[in-house]
């Protein structure tokens, strides 16, 4: 279903008169004009808050921005993707994340197969499983519990579950280590097996098609660790997996009873709420994580239902398209007033720029936009002390979002406070700054003033809730899922498939002989990369 052109909407164009409206106009002016602002620009979904007065518009301008996802048909394109249609259209696929967290008791049928009787059919092996790893009933070939997962895979199959381990690590009370192994590059692997015992390591092979050459490599190398210590028969008792290709897996010597099953509807990146989250799963227990697919549900239900002027994942989309689009921002900061997400950013770029990186619509004609936001960020305070500079007096625009906890896990006398403190500073500084005639107010030398200048005016959002607690995060992840959404319907590209990273795939397997055998590989070696090989294969040796 090809969504109209956006740009030829009415909506957009009274976008463009807003857009003309609001230039110059600072954030100061925006409160000043418009009391109570901050309070009425501000919506929950589930337990997250989200203040969006710090951004470049009035009323009328969200008006618009509502305007252009209706009259774009973004209604029906959630419809579409909820109900199973073949959204991803390149693969001729339906892209059914959603699905992965519906409750047991509801219905979705598609191409006549009951999506969620299978999804708990596996959630419920998962849970059994990791239930008998955690209470060390499984035990490694020479009787030893599990003392260390390690969870090979990348991508969609590493991000998603390392994220959550890190954002969840003070739920893992199993005394179960988790260690997440995804580069080619061997130092990866090497770094997580050192110290390890291999009788008590359990190896989560996490790749839907079990056949992504990092994962397969480094799965190959931990197989020959292992059976090095421990001998062949020991590989069923070491390896399982998360996969769609139970054979490949059990030609690996994993027993197929302990493969845990995919679908080609889950997307790599949006599938950790299935079985690429066992190793997840394994570290906080099937019932945290049960809490963590409730939190995911909770915004894929306000997503689906909530009118679009209080629908979050709608308003942040649209905010990033206004940006993207009529003030061309390239980036958005992801900062996390929060030391357990720092991996949220990393996750945060595969999911917007693997999903939204595309320059052709879903009809193949070129897309007349910039599409797909370059995420980047880390956590605060540890930001400001590297490149919130930038942010404060550069030259650049670069909207932020802003994402904090009233509660800490544990606190330490007034630390948490203190953290908060630091992002609320932050959001005040970037929004509104300080002026020339604030610096000479205080006395500031008139030829140091420039300097001291802080423009403000930096848009941003801010996104609070109570604590970060398994379903506080899927409900932030699915959050961002549902931004992806957003902004891919409104451009009109599939927002998933990867044709360009496929491409990367095949061109590594294609130069490997050239690398490693004597022959000449002239077909595979072209100009583009001939040098680079011969110093390559001078300096190796
Ligand atoms: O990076 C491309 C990609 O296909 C991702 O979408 C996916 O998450 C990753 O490779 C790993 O794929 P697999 O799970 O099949 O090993």
């Amino acid at each position: 279903m090809a969504l109209r052109d956006i740009t030829a909407l009415p909506a957009w164009e009274s976008l463009r008169a807003q857009h003309a409206d609001l230039t110059g106009r600072h954030l100061r002016e925006l409160f000043a004009a418009d009391p109570g602002r901050a309070e009425r620009m501000s919506l929950t979904a589930g337990d997250l808050y989200l203040d969006y007065s710090k951004h470049w518009v009035t009323a009328e301008t969200v008006e618009c921005l509502v305007r252009l996802a209706e009259e774009a048909g973004l209604r029906k394109r959630i419809d579409a993707m909820f109900n199973g249609d073949r959204v991803n259209l390149t693969e001729d696929r339906p892209a059914l994340h959603v699905a992965l967290r519906l409750p047991a008791g509801a219905e979705l049928v598609v191409d006549g197969q009951d999506v969620v009787g299978d999804v708990h059919a596996v959630l419920r092996r998962m849970g059994d499983f990791t239930g008998r790893v955690r209470t060390k009933q499984w035990r490694g070939a020479t009787g030893e519990p599990v003392a260390t997962v390690v969870n090979i895979g990348i991508g969609g199959s590493d991000l998603g579950p390392a994220m959550a381990y890190e954002a969840l690590r003070d739920y893992a009370d199993a005394g179960i280590d988790v260690q997440f192994v995804s580069n080619v590059d061997p130092a990866d692997l090497r770094n997580a097996l050192a110290g390890l015992d291999p009788a008590a390591t359990l190896f989560v092979i996490s790749s839907k098609s079990f056949d992504t050459l990092e994962t397969v490599a480094n799965a190959t190398a931990a197989r020959k660790w292992l059976t090095n210590a421990l001998g062949e028969a020991a590989v069923s008792r070491h390896f399982v997996a998360a996969s769609t290709n139970v054979a490949k897996a059990e030609r690996f010597g994993i027993d197929p009873a302990n493969v845990f099953g995919i679908w080609s509807w889950a997307g790599g990146r949006l599938s950790f709420c299935g079985s690429v989250g066992l190793s997840l799963m394994t570290a906080i227990g099937a019932e945290r994580f049960h809490e963590l697919l409730n939190g995911f549900h909770t915004i894929d239900e306000h997503f689906r239902t909530a009118p679009f002027r209080q629908n979050m994942p709608v308003l942040m989309g649209l905010l990033g398209i206004w940006y993207t689009n009529f003030f061309d921002a390239q980036t958005r900061a992801i900062l996390p007033y929060s030391r357990r997400l720092h991996r949220l950013p990393a996750y945060l770029q595969q999911l917007m720029m693997e999903s939204n990186g595309k320059s052709v619509r879903g009809d193949g004609t070129p897309v007349r936009l910039n599409t797909g936001e370059v995420f980047w960020g880390e956590p605060g305070t540890n930001g400001q002390h590297a490149f919130f500079q930038l942010l404060h007096q550069g030259t650049r625009t670069i909207p932020a979002d802003f994402i904090g906890f009233a509660e800490p896990y544990a606190d330490l006398g007034n630390m948490h406070d203190l953290l908060f403190a630091n992002m609320l500073a932050q959001v005040w500084t970037l929004a509104f700054g300080k002026s020339a005639e604030e610096n000479s107010e205080e006395g500031v030398p008139a030829a140091l003033v420039p300097h001291k200048v802080v423009p403000g005016n930096r848009p941003l959002s801010v996104i609070l809730a109570p604590r970060l607690t398994p379903s506080t995060l899927g409900q932030l992840v699915a959050l961002y899922e549902h931004v992806m959404f957003v902004q891919g319907a409104l451009w009109d590209i599939d927002s998933f498939d990867q044709w360009g990273v496929e491409l990367g795939k095949e061109k590594a397997l294609d130069l490997l002989p050239a690398l490693t055998s004597e022959a000449s590989h002239a077909g595979h070696v072209d100009e583009v990369v001939r040098a680079l090989v011969g110093v390559y294969r001078l300096l190796r040796g």
